[in-house]
């Protein structure tokens, strides 16, 4: 299928850098095209370990164009200092292009998030990264946001920058919150302004254009469903669509131009950021998963929270993204456990139900229901077929599956790319 999309089906950081990667062998185009640099996708090749945020996955492979689409929120000073840090390591960076129309995060768009969660506002603490993406994607429906071909008329831009800081600084010295030091701001956004500028183009063009010619683009999804602004356990959302729907209102490109659309979850369950999460360990349980797992935020540090696979959220999760490969990451992570639980209902108020409750703000009050299965206690990070896996992990795989109502197409075994293979 030439036009592929990768989605997170939990809520994030399920390992969708490192299947990018993995699949980007034979790509000509990777399209990011939702969130900011909240992500944080982790690539391994070799020693090397880098940590993506705006830069699309398929940056490490020679001649992919990739494109920042028009519906993410992109933080100039720091899409710049990404890029320099990857042109210092000696990658090739020139083909990155930069939609026109993707809205620009300033200074007080990210002091806003972060005053609304010190407190200081009156709306409830999200746990956000402190990216400043709810407020540019507030400022982006309210239409007084700007977007990256502003930089494109220096003037202007500073004129409008100038404006809505001193307006934003009224509006944070009367809420007695720190202001944006517009003079040091400015500076930093006239240098990114001029490294930027070679690479704004109407990438609605570019990636309509690849379709067009029949070449291999692939979708890069940020966050995951679980994630989605209409879609997930709202508020304790981000404020995009990281569904498989984005991707055409994100980049510009028709729903019928999609071939094929993989879903990239966890053998287990993590989150970062608060809301609410029915399958998650606490105290040593949890440390224990943690520690495992590595799970620790790529972008902020946060220690991720973890639990048990919860088969519901994943099967709606599947439905609403209509996956047709399920890519399933961090087996070995579960290596070392005797026994293993999945979710399968939940109990809400003395009720069993097998979907997400119709006001998603219950699954802080579920009980969860589990099945057990056997663990397999042997390493699986060797395993480059599923035969080659122990049996009970095979059935543990298979069974997660059927669960959410979908088909295995890859499982990851570990972070390098070679820990990677096809069902
Ligand atoms: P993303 O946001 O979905 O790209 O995921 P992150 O990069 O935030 O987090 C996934 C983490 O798991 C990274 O540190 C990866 O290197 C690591 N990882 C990915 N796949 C596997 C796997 O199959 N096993 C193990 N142990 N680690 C993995
Ligand atoms: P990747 O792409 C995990 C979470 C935050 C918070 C909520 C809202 O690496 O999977 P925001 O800053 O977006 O307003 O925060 O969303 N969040 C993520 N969690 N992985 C991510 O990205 C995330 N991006 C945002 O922790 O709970
Ligand atoms: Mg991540």
């Amino acid at each position: 299928m030439p036009v592929s999309v990768l989605i997170g089906i939990q809520w994030g950081d399920e390992g969708k850098g490192k299947i990018i990667d993995v699949l980007t062998e034979n790509i000509d185009m990777v399209v990011r095209f939702q969130g900011g640099n909240n992500a944080g996708h982790t690539v391994e090749i070799g020693s090397e370990k880098y940590v993506l945020h705006l830069v699309p996955s398929g940056i490490f492979r020679k001649d992919i164009i990739c494109v920042i689409g028009n519906g993410l929120v992109v933080d100039p000073v720091s899409l710049m200092e990404e890029m320099k840090e990857l042109a210092g390591k000696g990658i090739d960076i020139s083909n990155i292009q930069l939609s026109s129309k993707a809205h620009l995060v300033m200074a007080y768009h990210k002091i806003a998030d972060a005053s609304r969660e010190a407190g200081a506002g009156a709306g409830k603490l999200i746990g956000t990264t402190k990216r400043g993406i709810g407020p540019t994607y507030s400022a982006k429906a309210d239409r007084t946001g700007i977007r990256a071909c502003e930089i494109l008329k220096p003037q202007k831009f500073e004129k409008i920058f100038r404006e809505q800081a001193i307006s934003w600084n009224a509006h944070f010295k009367a809420s007695g919150v720190e202001c944006v030091d517009i003079e040091s701001e400015w500076k930093k956004l006239f240098e990114a302004v001029a490294y930027l500028t070679p690479h704004i183009k109407d990438t609605v063009l570019t990636v309509n254009e690849a379709v067009r010619q029949g070449k291999n683009i692939l979708f890069e999804g940020a966050q995951g469903a679980l994630l989605d602004i209409d879609h997930g356990t709202y508020p304790f959302v981000t404020s995009s669509n990281t569904t498989a729907g984005g991707a055409c209102t994100g980049s510009g490109i028709p729903p019928k131009a999609i071939g094929c659309t993989y879903g990239v979850m966890k053998a287990y369950t993590t989150r970062v950021g608060e809301g609410p999460f029915p399958t998650e360990l606490h105290g040593e349980e949890g440390e224990t998963m943690r520690k495992i797992g590595r799970e620790f935020g790529a972008t902020t540090g946060r220690p991720r929270r973890c639990g048990w696979f919860d088969a519901i959220l994943c099967r709606y999760s599947c439905m609403v993204n209509g996956v047709d490969k399920l890519t399933i990451t961090k087996l070995d992570v579960l290596d070392t456990y005797p026994e293993l639980k999945i979710c399968t209902a939940y109990e809400l108020n003395g009720t069993l139900i097998k979907n997400m409750p119709l006001d998603p703000g219950d699954l802080s009050i579920v009980k969860p229901v589990y099945e057990t299965m056997p663990g397999w206690m042997a390493s699986t990070a060797e395993a480059r077929s599923f035969n080659e896996l122990p049996e009970n992990a095979r059935k543990y795989l298979l069974r997660i599956a059927s669960l959410s109502e979908a088909e295995i197409g890859i499982v990851s075994v570990g972070p390098r790319r070679d820990q990677t293979f096809k069902i």
